[in-house]
């Protein structure tokens, strides 16, 4: 995988989503969104709240990130690991997602597209209930139009999921198992490799983030809470690239 635009720019095509003129190589930018729980402690609130806060926090930075030429901005919204939390907890995360991907008149004002990475919804082991199956799919058939940034929300999302079932494509189709039939194989084959993963509140871990799409790219860790990253801390990430 690459670390540097060029070799980004180089697997994308001219009319790739962020590569407007002028602004040099759109950039792929995945954010491990942490410290929600940490947030709202340190303010004497529940959890929840710093959930709350942090689905607000993201529609903000995906504005900024907008302005700034971004061409891909994936976040980690929930991983696979995430079902054990306490179930109120959970509810209210689902209820956020709902809130996300129903945010289509912003996301259209800004010419952002939607997608979402995650175990396909009919996999034995997936929990995603209808409702949020539901948002997901209208979230993506309302911005497909759109031509600007590419907002991919990572939700019930696991690496060693996604590259297990990508292995297990590629040898049903009787292919060779290399670099390239394992991108084929990928939960959204549209991602191109990540230039800068991002992780907040101060967890030096990748949590099973992208594995596969992330394997040469810049980290920026940051003690910043997911509610409180801001202009600062996004320009901060991709001063590492650009
Ligand atoms: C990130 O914040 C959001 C999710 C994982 C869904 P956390 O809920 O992990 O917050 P901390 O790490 O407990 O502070
Ligand atoms: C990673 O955060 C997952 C998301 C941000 C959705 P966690 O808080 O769940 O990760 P760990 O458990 O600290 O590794
Ligand atoms: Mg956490």
């Amino acid at each position: 995988m690459s670390t540097t635009t060029g070799d980004v720019a180089a697997a994308t095509t001219a009319s790739s989503p962020g590569d407007h003129p002028g602004t040099g190589h759109p950039l792929h930018i995945a954010c491990i969104m942490d410290g929600n729980g940490r947030w709202a402690a340190r303010r004497g609130l529940p959890r929840t709240a710093g959930h709350t806060e942090g689905e607000e926090n993201l529609a903000r930075i995906v504005r900024l990130a907008v302005q700034r030429d971004i061409g891909w901005l994936t976040v980690f919204g929930f991983s696979t690991e995430n079902w054990v939390r306490p179930r109120t907890e959970v509810r209210h995360i689902l209820g956020l997602h709902e809130r996300l991907f129903g945010r289509i008149n912003e996301l259209n004002d800004l010419d952002v597209r939607v997608q979402w990475i995650g175990r396909p919804f009919d996999s034995p082991s997936a929990r995603t209930p209808k409702y949020v199956q539901r948002a997901i799919r209208k979230a993506i058939a309302d911005t497909a139009d759109n031509t600007g940034m590419l907002l991919t929300v990572a939700f019930d999302y696991g690496g060693r999921n996604e590259l297990m079932s990508a292995v297990r494509a590629v040898r049903a189709a009787d292919q060779p198992i290399t670099p390239a039939t394992i991108d084929e194989h990928l939960y959204l084959t549209e991602l191109p490799p990540v230039d800068v993963l991002v992780r907040t509140s101060g967890e030096l871990r990748v949590s099973n983030f992208l594995l596969w799409q992330s394997a040469g790219s810049k980290i920026h860790f940051t003690d910043t809470a997911w509610p409180d990253f801001d202009a600062h801390d996004l320009d901060a990430a991709i001063a590492l690239v650009r």
